[in-house]
């Protein structure tokens, strides 16, 4: 089932997430729905507060990345609960997007690569160190879990540069081909 999703200016965007268990209701349906809501819209990656939930999940894709990024081949996961354990000094600037903020493409400055810690949709426990464009990826949905989306990385001028086009979306001025609220 392909959901909404929740766009800048909605306050689900910025609340708290809360750990999730093995019990949560419906947890497989719920990853099902959220991988057919992102293919539906092109992304590479949607995160519970993106659909309205506050609780500790995304799920990425890049593997249609792949050509362009070596790690990105095969980068399909369900993430719960995951944790970044430890990061790269070293960071990178490129252009993001996100399903939230239809229309903006900014660059953000990332570590390099993250080594986490996450449930998978069995509840199986895993440890991965994740590299490049896929580090990326993690990083900015990890960002979602924590109230944060990507123009609150980028210089206030930057910020001050796109206001009206932010203020479009919350206003639901923005066009959009897939489904919001
Ligand atoms: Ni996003």
């Amino acid at each position: 089932m392909i959901l909404p999703i929740y766009v800048y200016g909605q306050s689900a965007l910025r609340k708290p997430t809360e750990e999730i268990g093995p019990d949560y209701e419906g947890l497989k349906e719920l990853i099902d729905n959220m991988y057919e809501t992102m293919y539906n819209a092109s992304g590479v990656g949607l995160a519970a507060p993106q659909i309205g939930l506050s609780i500790r999940l995304f799920v990425v894709d890049a593997d249609v990345m792949g050509d362009e990024y070596e790690e990105c081949k095969g980068f399909k996961r369900a993430f719960i609960n995951p944790e970044i354990t430890n990061k790269s000094q070293e960071t990178v600037s490129m252009e993001e997007g996100c399903l939230s903020l239809p229309g903006i493409n900014e660059s953000v400055s990332r570590a390099k690569w993250v080594e986490v810690r996450y449930q998978d949709e069995n509840m199986q426990e895993h440890e991965e160190k994740i590299e490049g464009y896929a580090a990326r990826v993690f990083q900015h949905e990890y960002d979602h879990l924590e109230g944060h989306v990507f123009t609150d990385r980028i210089s206030p001028l930057r910020r001050q540069l796109i206001k009206n086009k932010l203020n479009n979306i919350a206003k639901g001025k923005t066009a959009c081909r897939y489904k919001t609220k």
